[in-house]
């Protein structure tokens, strides 16, 4: 995990590799959180602070787009393919069954920060639809009862580690 340090640094060389100029605030959210996976309050403020714009702006902003997250990912970070062949092939009831079986919605974290769910158009594999990718691992075919299934190794981890 990465420290309160390490992350303000790294928004700091981010900062310093763009212009000041407000176009470059989309930009920068994304470099943002592609580096620490989500976008802390701090980190908005220092690019409000940096483009000398409001920070309620830079939230308004961040919080428009649905590609921002504004809580950590979790360990076990789950991604869910709503793409046209995935949801064709019932995308909806896989998206519903983790939402059931993880007690999180899509832009979520659960309260130990182990799983978290996010929705994604298209991942590349529509051969598979209807897809999940769970830490980073492809789920192919599923069905809502496969997706119970395929959680259990990873819940199973989560609960060995806590104990
Ligand atoms: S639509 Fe899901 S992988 Fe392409």
């Amino acid at each position: 995990m990465i420290t309160e340090e390490q992350a303000s640094q790294a928004v700091a060389e981010i900062l310093s590799s763009h212009k000041k100029e407000r176009k470059n605030l989309i930009p920068l959210l994304q470099e943002v959180q592609t580096s620490l996976g989500y976008l802390p309050e701090e980190a908005m403020q220092k690019i409000a602070g940096f483009l000398e714009m409001p920070a309620v702006e830079v939230w308004g902003v961040a919080t428009f787009y649905n590609q921002f997250r504004f809580v950590p990912l979790g360990k076990y970070h789950t991604v869910v393919c709503m793409g046209t062949a995935c949801h064709l092939a019932g995308g909806r009831l896989i998206l519903e069954a983790l939402e059931r079986e993880l007690d999180i919605k899509v832009g979520e974290t659960d309260e130990d920060d182990n799983f978290s769910l996010e929705r994604v158009a298209c991942i590349g594999c529509c051969m598979l639809a209807p897809v999940i990718v769970i830490k980073d691992k492809i789920h192919p075919k599923l069905t809502p009862f496969k997706v119970e299934e395929a959680l259990i190794p990873y819940k199973q981890e989560a609960q060995s580690e806590e104990s």
